[in-house]
């Protein structure tokens, strides 16, 4: 599969938005993920290159906040909770039943980025055991065939 060339010229308009606020590496980087849906070599480039910030400290930022994405993400982001109270509750089974399913690795996509698995350690809902966490929907007490049906019904 081809990869699309990244347009750089997105970024214009936000850099020209902050070329005034020097230091506003934050928003920068924010805006420029809003629009690309993630921080690729390339946009990272460009943004050293057209705000003297050195590529070393975009990518310390990058990495420091959990925010930030270097890798594409799909459309549909699936956080499941190993923390103690949902491994014991049957985390474990509700990762591997997606990963069937859907063809997912933890902290991988699949092929056409429509998902992006990933495992959280304590999401706060220990009550809830096992959490999911789809996009920005929690559900509780999840069992993995209702979970699948629901994520394979996403667009
Ligand atoms: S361990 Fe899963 S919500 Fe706390």
């Amino acid at each position: 599969m081809s990869e699309t060339p990244i347009d750089l010229t997105l970024l214009d308009p936000i850099l020209e938005e902050f070329k005034e606020q020097k230091g506003a590496v934050i928003p920068v980087l924010q805006r420029a993920q809003d629009v690309y849906g993630y921080l690729p070599k390339e946009v990272l480039g460009a943004i050293s290159e057209k705000t003297g910030v050195p590529l070393s400290r975009l990518y310390g930022v990058v990495t420091f906040y959990s925010q930030f994405n270097l890798e594409r993400q799909g459309r549909h982001i699936v956080r499941v909770c190993d923390g103690t109270a949902c491994h014991v509750r049957g985390a474990p089974k509700i990762v591997a039943d997606i990963g069937d399913a859907l063809n997912l690795e933890p902290g991988s996509s699949d092929s056409d980025y429509k998902y992006t698995l990933e495992i959280v350690y304590c999401l706060g809902s220990c009550g809830l055991a096992p959490v999911v966490v789809v996009d920005d929907v929690v559900y509780g007490q999840t069992k993995s065939d209702t979970l699948v049906e629901k994520l394979l019904q996403l667009e």
